[in-house]
């Protein structure tokens, strides 16, 4: 059965136009989002994935705009809603965790409250009924004594209890898509490891699709069914997490691969990868891997590589170099 799509995104761009020139932070963009998966996106500091993300929710900051594409959630086009109708939208439908939760969380009230508010703003329930049901979030996501801990300020809590409580805000109105920007990169790995828990167990329960920002390739391998690889603000390469484990295809997804401990079977000896990612206000003319890669050849600096689909559909690459060895072995058992 085919798998029901909830968010499409099409050839997203959003440039900062600035003094220094036009910064191409997400450059054409495409990625699905099934119901009830969960979507990684890695790539290194500086690629454009929080940028995709607040992109989604029609939240980028000034002076970052979206200058083409869609952004689709159940077939609905969220590029130009207004701040009112995606205010609506956000926290019902689609959710996001974010990266630094103590700017997303008002320092002078309570935790209980601000949960309650979320509530109160998409479900009419009264400020009783929503505290109420506040406390049951904090209980389902764990946190010890949620009655006690409502009341809390958020710089009474630890930070693993915080972004708990960033979990249960956005989890409160059950979001049929939610967006986790590194939610556990702050953290330490025990409660890394309990959240990570915890957002799957909810997932099966409410058949959220989630899409999960991280840097972490080792969370990636434990969570997340699909994975995109973005690389200034593009997607390199696109596929299922164990075809990316198994038979990473890209120079640089292999790169990222490899300064990792033991993670894939040919895996050759452990190296950090050299150089950084081009800045955004960078023109470019051939592929922006370029400068890093250790296959490049002169036609990678003219030619831009398109994001190619593999003959079964089942993952894409955008390298000049990459062949299809499936396509190859397909044509000789045919001749
Ligand atoms: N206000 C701004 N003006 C100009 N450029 C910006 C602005 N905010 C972000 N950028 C640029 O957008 C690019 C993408 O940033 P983004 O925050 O999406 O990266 P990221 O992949 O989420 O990185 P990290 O892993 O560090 O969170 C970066 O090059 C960043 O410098
Ligand atoms: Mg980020």
């Amino acid at each position: 059965m085919a798998q029901e799509k909830v968010l499409e995104i099409n050839q997203l761009k959003t440039y900062f136009h600035t003094k220094r020139g036009i910064g191409k932070v997400v450059d054409g963009i495409d990625l699905t989002l099934h119901k009830g998966e969960t979507l990684g996106i890695v790539g290194e500091s500086g690629c454009g994935k929080s940028m995709t993300s607040l992109s989604v929710l029609q939240l980028v900051p000034d002076p970052g705009k979206i200058v083409e594409g869609s952004v689709r959630l159940n077939n609905e086009e969220l590029v130009g809603k207004s701040e009112k109708q995606m205010r609506n939208i956000r926290g019902n439908q689609i959710s996001m965790i974010f990266q630094e939760p103590m700017t997303s969380l008002n320092p002078v009230i309570s935790v209980g409250e601000q949960i309650a508010e979320t509530i109160r703003e998409h479900q009419g329930l009264n400020r009783k009924q929503a505290f109420q049901k506040s406390i049951e979030m904090l209980k389902l996501v764990g946190i010890p004594s949620p009655e006690k801990r409502a009341k809390q300020e958020p710089f009474q809590l630890s930070g693993g209890m915080r972004q708990r409580v960033m979990i249960a805000m956005a989890l409160a109105c059950n979001p049929e898509v939610l967006i986790a920007d590194e939610p556990t990169t702050a953290l330490d790995v025990t409660i890394q490891s309990q959240i990570l828990k915890l957002m799957k167990n909810l997932q099966k329960k409410l058949k959220m699709g989630i899409i999960f920002i991280t840097h972490d390739l080792g969370v990636v391998a434990e969570t997340c069914d699909r994975v995109a690889v973005m690389y200034a603000g593009e997607i390199v390469e696109y596929s299922t997490t164990e075809e990316l484990f198994r038979h990473p295809k890209h120079p640089y997804t292999k790169g990222l691969l490899q300064s990792l401990p033991k993670l894939y079977e040919d895996q050759e000896e452990l190296q950090a990868m050299e150089g950084s990612i081009p800045s955004p206000f960078k023109e470019h003319q051939g592929c922006k891997f370029t400068d890093r890669c250790p296959i490049a050849e002169d036609s990678c600096h003219q030619i831009h590589p398109d994001l190619k689909m593999s003959s079964d559909h089942s993952y894409q690459v955008r390298c000049l170099f990459y062949q299809e060895e499936k396509e190859l072995t397909k044509g000789m058992s045919s001749v």
